[in-house]
């Protein structure tokens, strides 16, 4: 449900390992895909391609289908609107896993949708739209899920598509774990460089650092230790970012092992003018400061930037960024 990146990706993935899958979407992702097919790809040499004779497209949820598991993967913002979509084609009971980023999505549909049984999940990779129909898994890492039966038997399905999924009984230190990291994606949506690009330069990284010290102090006063989802433990990454670039460059190998075209999601949106998930990420981090007696004005004021975009669309070099959020 949300046939964009990342549906077509994990969908894409779990056809191609056997499973039957039907895409719901919007005619922008489905006719390229009528004409082109699926094909998938990633870092480590994948290259599969699936023909449009092989894709169930639609543009809204089959009737009479009765899915054993729905894979959530529209933008935060469309949530709600997906969600009631779903209550009203799907049985009772029928598992829905969110793949957004951000923590309320499940929350979010089980509010419109209690029928339905909504899990949350975590996808820890960057996956890009190369061309029309073509998805790139441009860097690395595992899917995690809360844990719930309906997840349990599909795992090796995941695992033979090479998803492998980890499931938690807790999954909301993941999420603040990815969130820690999503709070890159202002920055480089206002840079209006690739990530790695971006992330080579220290002005765009001591930004990104200090969003980070923000949550990191919020989620401390809140109690909430966020796991582990990059190379360095969560509270290691601001000292890590703010390196010197050659420094940087070598103890953060990993964490640049990212392919030069690669773009977070969000400069995406900015570019075509849609509204961003910078809410339920700089927001989300913002409301936990509040929730425990604190601020957190970076993150509100580079919210408020990306929100002001579209009335200013020119790319920000670090130190005017730097300077535009009050930081020295
Ligand atoms: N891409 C990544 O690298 C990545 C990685 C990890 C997590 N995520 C998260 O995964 C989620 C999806 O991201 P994405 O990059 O895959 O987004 P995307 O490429 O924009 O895909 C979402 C698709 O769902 C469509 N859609 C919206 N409402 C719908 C509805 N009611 N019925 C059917 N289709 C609908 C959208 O159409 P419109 O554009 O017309 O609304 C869009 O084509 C986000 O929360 C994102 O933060 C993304």
């Amino acid at each position: 449900m949300g046939a964009g990146s990342v549906g077509g990706y994990v969908g894409g993935g779990l056809q191609a390992a056997g499973a039957e899958v039907h895409f719901v979407g919007r005619p922008r992702m489905l006719d390229a895909w009528r004409a082109h097919g699926l094909r998938l790809t990633d870092q480590d040499g994948r290259d599969e391609r699936l023909p449009p004779v092989a894709l169930h497209l639609s543009a809204t949820v089959p009737a009479g289908i009765a899915p054993s598991l729905v894979l959530l993967a529209v933008k935060c913002g469309a949530t709600r609107e997906a969600a009631a979509a779903l209550a009203t084609a799907l049985p009772a009971g029928t598992p829905v896993l969110s793949l957004q980023n951000g923590l309320g999505n499940a929350e979010a549909g089980r509010a419109v949708a209690p029928a339905l049984r909504w899990l949350a999940g975590m996808v820890p990779y960057n996956i890009a739209e190369l061309g029309p129909g073509h998805l790139h898994r441009g860097t690395g890492g595992k899917l995690a899920a809360q844990d719930d039966p309906a997840l349990r038997a599909w795992l090796p399905v995941f695992d033979a598509a090479r998803l492998p999924m980890r499931l938690y009984a807790d999954l909301k230190p993941v999420q603040w774990g990815k969130l820690l990291l999503n709070l890159n994606n202002p920055v480089n949506a206002l840079s209006g460089l690739p990530l790695r690009a971006e992330l080579m330069q220290r002005g765009y990284r001591q930004v990104f650092a200090a969003l980070q010290r923000e949550a990191l102090t919020a989620l401390a006063a809140a109690g909430i230790e966020p796991a582990q989802v990059a190379a360095a433990a969560p509270r290691k990454l601001p000292t890590l970012l703010s390196l010197p670039d050659w420094l940087f460059r070598r103890v953060a190998a990993r964490m640049l092992r990212i392919d030069p075209e690669a773009r977070s999601s969000m400069a995406d949106d900015l570019a075509l003018g849609r509204t961003t998930e910078v809410d339920a990420l700089c927001g989300e981090v913002v409301r936990l400061a509040q929730a425990n007696g604190l601020a957190a004005p970076l993150n509100q004021r580079i919210q408020a930037l990306v929100e002001a975009w579209p009335g200013q669309p020119a790319p920000l070099a670090a130190p005017e960024l730097k300077s535009r959020l009050g930081l020295r």
